[in-house]
């Protein structure tokens, strides 16, 4: 669109102050803010800020959703404890399913990252494990292990393609960072980037924020950014050709996650679902996740800041929390259900509004530093399409093996930050080698009881860590550690056992 339309554009929707200082800006300025402009119109913006402010106006008045939830019902959770005898056939389901290749992730990589305080992809974090691999490193080995454990199950060689979505602001450097890591030993052709869209900062009263003179305040979307992206990048038609049926979405954050989980996609597709959650049961009231629950019978996730404390606070008879279903960002979609989100129900989706102190430059140019909100920013969330699943199914997992997501920078909180990520994922490898029959011995040779002893914030875990490319879910350990005594830190990759001798060296 030419500038003289856009002028025209922006002033039907109120919006004309976007070009204000047009005739200050330099040429890349000028290129830049067209860029920004692209991908919604200002009427088209307009629109979305009216619905996202009417719905949280609503939303405030928060009794209303808290009178009208309901727990998830029995019949639609499976559980990984409760359902043990079903276990082995739903992973059976979720093998066959990949080894012939209808299984792709997709992983939501869009986000700023902004309370961990990096300026880079939160994947590309290094959480201070013996291997220093990143986030994106230990997905990229889950998805090869999970190819060859296919392969070897039913004979043939199959491919999970990685489709992951990022931003604006983590294309460039997700694109990079794959590249100089030679995809961790995937194929490129099977590692599928592609963008979310952004929407700029409003005020209260509608107007776009500008960050600079020649810049708008973008954002990504929200993770909900996703149905659009699906749309506009050709995402669905690529997952069609490659034959793929079933999609496991899952976000980026959570050190732990089994990426295209067999047992998760085989009681699923068992269930016939087009849509499911995994869930780990809430620890306490406060927690800060959501929690998969009904509003008006229809699914949805309720966010922790969106029910009072009083409800989330209610126990069922058996003294767990009556909304416990705390929502870890894994989904389970068909490419079907996808389809029809995009086609059809991706215009009804609303935003959601957070309120921030959003600097800006005033009409002057000058540039406020604002000391209270002033202004909204807009995102869609991926969980919002649940109310248009057929059947709708949760899948209840340990926390201890499945979620520790990296939200927080050590030093702000004690809670979902490097330390305790990487504490989680050692402590679940120690569980592994001890049910493989190995054993830690201490500095005198004195075993190490079975139950990892964690009394206080300060212990820390015994420094253990197993290759994905080993080892999916702690199985296939026994020949690296049946009856046999360890010192830590151990680490066991493809080129074998390493252990900690008395001169504090590795070999
Ligand atoms: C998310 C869930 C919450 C859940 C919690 C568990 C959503 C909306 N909320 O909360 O219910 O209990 O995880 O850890 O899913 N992202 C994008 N684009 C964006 C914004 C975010 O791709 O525009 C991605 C991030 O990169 C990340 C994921 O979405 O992988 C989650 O985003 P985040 O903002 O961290 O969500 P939470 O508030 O932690």
């Amino acid at each position: 669109m030419d500038v003289e339309t856009l002028r025209v554009s922006l002033a039907d929707a109120g919006q004309s102050h976007v070009l204000q200082f047009w005739d200050e800006l330099s040429e890349p300025q000028r290129t830049h803010i067209l860029e920004e402009l692209q991908g919604w119109s200002p009427q088209e913006l307009n629109g979305f800020f009216h619905r996202a402010m009417a719905a949280f106006s609503v939303s405030t008045t928060q009794e209303k959703v808290d009178a009208r939830m309901e727990a998830v019902p029995r019949d639609v959770l499976g559980s990984v404890t409760r359902d043990r005898e079903h276990l082995n056939d739903w992973e059976a389901e979720g093998f066959s399913q990949i080894a012939h290749g209808k299984v792709a992730v997709l992983l939501l990589a869009g986000g700023q990252g902004t309370r961990l305080g990096v300026t880079y992809p939160k994947g590309m974090y290094d959480v201070g494990l013996p291997s220093h691999k990143s986030l994106f490193q230990i997905q990229a080995e889950r998805i090869l292990k999970l190819q060859r454990l296919a392969k070897e199950k039913h004979g043939k060689d199959c491919i999970i393609p990685w489709y992951i979505m990022t931003s604006g602001r983590t294309m460039e450097s997700t694109r990079e960072y794959f590249k100089k890591h030679c995809y961790f030993g995937l194929n490129e052709e099977n590692i599928v980037l592609f963008q979310q869209g952004m929407l700029p900062a409003m005020s209260f009263d509608g107007k776009i924020l500008m960050e600079e003179k020649g810049k708008l305040s973008m954002a990504p979307d929200g993770n909900g950014g996703l149905y659009r992206a699906l749309g506009a990048h050709g995402v669905l038609k690529d997952m069609e050709k490659r034959g793929i049926e079933y999609i496991h979405v899952y976000c980026v954050d959570n050190i732990l996650v089994k990426v295209a989980d067999p047992v998760f996609l085989g009681f699923c597709v068992a269930k016939e679902a087009d849509c499911g959650a995994k869930v780990v049961e809430k620890m306490n009231p406060t927690e800060p996740v959501g929690v998969v629950c009904r509003v008006d019978g229809v699914y949805q996730v309720v966010e922790y800041s969106e029910i009072t404390l009083a409800t989330a606070q209610k126990r069922s008879a058996d003294g767990r929390l009556m909304y416990n279903a705390g929502n870890i960002a894994n989904h389970f979609f068909t490419r079907k259900f996808l389809q029809q989100v995009v086609e059809v129900h991706e215009p009804q989706l609303q935003h959601h509004v957070a309120v921030k102190k959003i600097p800006h430059v005033d009409s002057q140019g000058s540039l406020i530093h604002p000391d209270k909100p002033n202004g909204i920013k807009m995102e869609k969330f991926v969980f919002d399409i649940f109310q248009f699943a057929k059947k709708f199914v949760v899948f209840e997992v340990l926390r201890e093996e499945e979620f520790s997501p990296l939200k927080n920078a050590d030093s702000q909180n004690g809670k979902d930050n490097p330390s305790t990520a990487r504490h989680a994922l050692m402590s679940l490898h120690h569980c592994w080698v001890l049910n493989a029959g190995g054993h830690f011995v201490d500095e005198n040779g004195t075993r190490i009881p079975a139950i990892p002893l964690m009394k206080d914030v300060g212990d820390l875990p015994i420094q253990c860590e197993i290759s994905p490319l080993v080892s999916y879910a702690g199985e296939g350990l026994e020949p690296f550690v049946k009856d046999q005594e360890f010192h830590a830190p151990l680490i066991i990759n493809e080129s074998g056992v390493h252990q900690l001798v008395r001169n504090g060296t590795c070999h």
